[in-house]
């Protein structure tokens, strides 16, 4: 794990790929006093290390803003103590496949949440999983959590969705790019920055899932990734969105 503090308030913990592995992780965190809000909690292995890495600089994960409840995003609560505050969709049933012993607070759409000096803003963003949200931190980050997916060295990853729900991807990313923002947070992979390499990230994924549904799923994979700019890896996830 490569942990890095930007600034006095801000973490970004890294995980490269384990060998075999399509992603490894990336968690941010932010410090308020000696308080910690992280941002999606990986599986027992990758929390376990931040909680140390963070204890043996006075501090205590005190939060969980969850980008969604997949297993890769939310197993690792199952390690952690019941007093912990858990936030994430009002949707999270609908994917949580783990018993965890914290009790989910719903975030508000609406009025958000504040973390010391830290201001997060929620949108529903739904399609890689029906509980997904966008988070803004301060105006200044918008964590996707994997509407855009990528490897540790930054290879685009082709999305992951079921079929039913490629219109609500879709979506999703149309609003992210009309959003318009110049720093982007990734669950897997590097930070996109620059309002042109977001928007080429953005346009690939929506290019490659338009093709998937226009064509009713009848294409193959080369012709799903024609319009593509970059060269996506995660094949796999072509033929899962086809086999469901
Ligand atoms: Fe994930």
């Amino acid at each position: 794990m490569v942990a890095d503090r930007t600034g006095d308030n801000f973490f970004n913990f890294r995980f490269p790929e384990k060998e075999g592995f399509l992603y490894g992780f990336n968690l941010y965190a932010l410090v308020s006093g000696n308080d910690v809000l992280l941002f999606d909690s990986a599986f027992r292995t990758q929390v376990t290390k931040v909680k140390k890495h963070l204890a043996s600089e006075g501090l205590k994960l005190t939060h969980v803003v969850l980008t969604h409840f997949h297993n890769d995003h939310a197993a690792g609560l199952v390690s952690l103590k019941g007093d912990l505050t858990v936030l994430g969709s009002p949707e999270y049933r609908k994917t949580l496949k783990k018993n965890i012993p914290q009790t989910v607070t719903p975030v508000s759409f609406q009025s958000g949440y504040t973390f010391g000096d830290f201001k997060l803003g929620f949108t529903a963003a739904p399609g890689h999983s029906p509980c997904s949200i966008f988070i803004d931190i301060n105006g200044r980050y918008l964590h996707a959590g994997d509407n855009l997916m990528g490897r540790y060295d930054g290879t685009a990853i082709l999305p992951w969705v079921e079929f039913d729900q490629l219109e609500n991807h879709i979506s999703s990313l149309k609003m992210l790019r009309a959003m318009g923002r110049d720093r982007v947070l990734l669950s897997h992979g590097p930070e996109l920055s620059g309002r042109k390499n977001i928007n080429r990230a953005i346009d690939d994924r929506l290019s490659y899932l338009e093709t998937v549904l226009d064509t009713g799923g009848k294409c193959s994979f080369e012709e799903a990734v024609s319009g593509c700019s970059c060269s996506f890896t995660g094949k796999e996830f072509f033929h899962d969105l086809l086999s469901r």
